[in-house]
């Protein structure tokens, strides 16, 4: 047994006029879950501590709450000590029961069809990856764009799909997901990470969608023409002045010893609207030992395709690139651009590894660069710390030049191909992560992905940096205090 001490946010609507927290600390069992600490608490400090549950066992979806701000079963997630617990990011009936139900009858039904079908033994198991949800809305707690626009919700998208897949249904899935709101998804991946059964939305529900959408015509004019500019061009903005490649493809020789050699890809964003950064990692790598070949040849990963639902041109890309990687007998692949890596990573098979410039630099160690006074914080890029896994790598580069204040991990709105489709929703995601920003006190934002990089300079007054950039400041300080 031991003591646990958690906050609670509180709120009766009847007595509060808004939500406060309060402090209870309970005798627990060692393993306790946060459902029993919320027990032991209403049965022994305050009966009128207001929760649900019923099932007790993650199966009916009646408990989740949010555990230190990430949607969770209470059930199943193991109570820590000092965590702070608060209802789901939807509307508050009292303290820690939140009203699901407009979001529930969000969910389609299945709509049969005349006549009785038996769907195939092929048919459920396509269906399965998306029916084991237990409507907990975790999913749409986390989603960011449920709050700016009038996107349904990930669920509602997953159920769209399993109906789409279900052959004993009449409905028009397809139309019906692009009038709520396929296109205001930004494929965070925020939903499938705080999904108690892993359902993976965004690629077997949203993007799966939106390549139906495609093929009746659905897909809007803005994808329409990114995706002709890739066609025409091989990228995916068009050239404004001399490219990265133009300027530096070849092999680029590190200062020192030679630790690796990798190859790089650049990605259509760092290729021509964020160059400097590009060219900052370069210098980071070189002065890093890392000797870096950039073959010229290499196109657009295929993600702005991949994730508008625009499949027909993808393998074309993905054959290109990953014939000029091999070609030169390159077996790993450095990308800086979160979109470029997770697309390298999970949606090509390589005969190389693809590495990002975070899990690269802290695999070989850095010089210690000068530390900068400043206060700075950090933006996840979804596409690195969900799409890839990198979440610690860029904190402990981050960590060696100057301080870091922590914001919480949430989409920028410039993914999916929100930013370039529809922009308005994309700038009300942006203004919201602008404020967070502003409540950590930071001096400077620092991200690694030039969709964020571009996306957040939109709504912050305060300068935001790639990691790259800001190592090369600590290494030119460096220089400067040796001079
Ligand atoms: Fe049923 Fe937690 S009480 S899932």
């Amino acid at each position: 047994m031991k003591d646990l001490t958690v906050k609670i946010r509180r709120f009766d609507p009847e007595k509060d006029s808004e939500p406060h927290f309060e402090t209870y600390t309970v005798r627990t069992n060692d393993g306790a879950r946060v459902l029993h600490v919320l027990h032991a608490i209403h049965d022994t400090l305050d009966p009128t501590l207001s929760y649900r549950y019923s099932c007790a066992s993650g199966q009916c979806g009646s408990c989740a709450v949010r555990v230190n701000g990430e949607p969770v079963l209470a059930c199943m997630e193991e109570a820590r000590n000092n965590s702070t617990i608060e209802p789901l990011n939807l509307p508050v009936k009292k303290d820690l029961v939140t009203d699901l139900l407009p979001r529930l009858e969000m969910i389609a039904p299945l709509v049969p069809k005349g006549e009785p079908v038996i769907p195939t033994k092929a048919e459920i198991d396509a269906i399965k990856p998306l029916k084991t949800c237990i409507e907990c809305l975790c999913c749409v707690s986390a989603c960011p764009a449920v709050d700016v626009t009038n996107f349904v919700g990930p669920t509602a998208m997953r159920q769209e799909m399993r109906l789409v897949l279900d052959p004993r249904d009449s409905g028009n899935r397809v139309s019906d997901a692009v009038r709520n709101g396929l296109f205001t998804c930004t494929t965070c991946q925020a939903c499938w990470k705080v999904c108690p059964k892993e359902i993976e939305t965004p690629a077997k529900a949203i993007e799966k969608l939106r390549s139906y959408a495609n093929k009746r015509g659905f897909t809007l004019p803005r994808h329409l023409e990114v995706a002709a500019l890739i066609k025409e061009t091989g990228r995916s903005v068009p050239r404004t002045a001399e490219s990265f490649l133009e300027k530096m493809s070849g092999v680029l020789e590190p200062y020192g010893p030679v630790k690796a050699t990798v190859g790089f890809f650049v990605g259509c964003l760092y290729n021509y609207r964020q160059q400097q950064s590009a060219l900052d990692a370069m210098e980071v790598l070189r002065r890093n030992g890392i000797r870096v070949i950039i073959p010229r040849e290499q196109v657009c990963c295929g993600s702005p395709l991949i994730r508008t639902g625009q499949l027909d041109y993808v393998e074309t890309l993905k054959t290109r690139n990953i014939e000029t990687f091999r070609s030169r007998g390159i077996d790993t692949v450095l990308t800086m651009c979160a979109g470029c890596g997770t697309t390298l990573k999970n949606d090509y098979t390589t005969p190389f590894r693809v590495i990002d410039i975070n899990e690269l630099l802290t695999q070989y160690g850095i010089e210690p660069p000068a530390r900068l006074p400043i206060k700075a914080t950090y933006h996840d890029p979804c596409h690195l710390m969900r799409g890839q896994g990198v979440h610690d790598q860029p904190r402990d580069l981050i960590r060696q030049v100057v301080d870091l204040v922590e914001m919480p991990s949430v989409c920028c709105g410039s993914g999916g191909g929100v930013r370039s489709g529809n922009p308005e929703e994309a700038a009300a995601i942006g203004r919201k992560r602008g404020e967070e920003i502003k409540k950590t006190g930071a001096d400077i934002v620092i991200t690694s992905c030039p969709f964020c990089e571009f996306h957040i300079m939109g709504h912050t007054d305060k300068p935001v940096k790639n990691i790259a950039t800001v190592l090369l400041e600590g290494y030119r300080e460096k220089d400067r205090k040796k001079a």
